[in-house]
């Protein structure tokens, strides 16, 4: 059991990413608090763990708004004892799913992703951080992990202010790694999901909760036809990003703190913006000695 008598909060939890790490993470042997802005994806999302045979506890929470935040770590406190670790995972992508031109985002519409995402993520490490350094075991070795994404790294079209945000959490888990509390023996990391990412993302919140990839809901899978360098039998899942999580929650990262893990990227960032022909192994030297990157 890689969770072991750790309390683990999970926000964003009564869907995709949230809920696989919910399920995963019980099954390690974590004591949850399930907590979601929509108390029926939550309380399903309890419904699944305990019939897995996990503990855990439901809370509704909506990570802009911080006194629930700050009440369902408490929850957590008074119902298991400690904080352990928070998976700060709840996000939103940019209103409109990339159709809006940047010149006509709107102020409500820039503050309504950030919100969420950048937010609601300082708001739980906030008070996960307050919990944490009153660990009647005392704090060292608690994690924090945050649910970034690949478009704090690259470039997603139409998202700047989702991409914005991300970048937000990289840099405030560099920041608090570092100086911050590091210094308490707490790690905060990030994960940066590429692919195997919940549809129910880009679906209303009121969709039924489909457990699946974007890649998994694309019909039959033919490798050759994915855009992932990495060519496997099956598609990226949710739980390829929840694995991550797992081991950033468990004693296995204890060592590692402010980092900012691309997962199921699959090779796409290290794919080059210069375009190179089909024949770049034949000509590579050639077209070095050249200059001449296009093949
Ligand atoms: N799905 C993707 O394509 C993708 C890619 C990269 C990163 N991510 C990130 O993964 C994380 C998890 O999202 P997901 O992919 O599982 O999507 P999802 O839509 O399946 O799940 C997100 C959950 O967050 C909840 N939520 C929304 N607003 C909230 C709020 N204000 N407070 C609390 N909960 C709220 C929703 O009700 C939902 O249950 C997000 O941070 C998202 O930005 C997703």
């Amino acid at each position: 059991m890689r969770l072991a008598h750790k309390v683990v909060v999970i926000t964003g939890a009564g869907s995709g990413l949230g809920r696989a790490a919910s399920r995963l993470f019980a099954q390690e042997g974590a004591r949850v608090v399930v907590t979601d802005v929509s108390e029926d994806r939550a309380k399903q999302t309890l419904d699944l763990v305990h019939g897995d045979g996990g503990e855990a506890i439901a809370v509704k929470a909506d990570v802009t708004v911080e006194a629930e935040v700050e009440a369902a770590v408490a929850a957590a406190v008074d119902t298991y004892g400690k904080l352990d670790v928070m998976f700060a995972n709840a996000g939103i992508p940019a209103k409109g799913f990339g159709l809006t031109a940047f010149e006509d985002i709107s102020e409500a519409e820039w503050d309504e992703t950030n919100d969420v995402v950048l937010k609601g993520v300082f708001f739980a490490v906030k008070h996960a951080v307050r919990a944490m350094k009153n660990n009647p075991d005392g704090p060292a070795g608690s994690s924090i992990i945050c649910t970034s994404s690949a478009a704090s790294l690259v470039g997603y079209p139409g998202f700047p202010q989702y991409g914005a945000a991300k970048g937000g959490i990289n840099a405030m888990v560099r920041i608090c790694a570092a100086w911050e509390i590091g210094r308490y023996g707490i790690r905060i990391n990030a994960i940066c999901p590429t692919h195997g990412g919940s549809a129910n993302f880009i679906l209303p919140g009121d969709a039924p909760v489909l457990e699946k990839s974007h890649e998994e809901m694309g019909g039959e899978w033919i490798p050759e036809h994915s855009p992932i360098p990495l060519k496997l039998p099956r598609p990226p899942r949710i739980l390829d990003n929840a694995y991550p999580a797992l081991f950033l929650a468990s004693d296995e990262s204890m060592y590692m703190s402010g980092v900012c893990l691309p997962t199921t990227d699959g090779g796409t960032l290290a794919t080059v913006a210069i375009p190179f022909g089909d024949d770049w192994r034949e000509n590579l030297n050639e077209n070095a000695r050249k200059g001449d990157f296009n093949g």
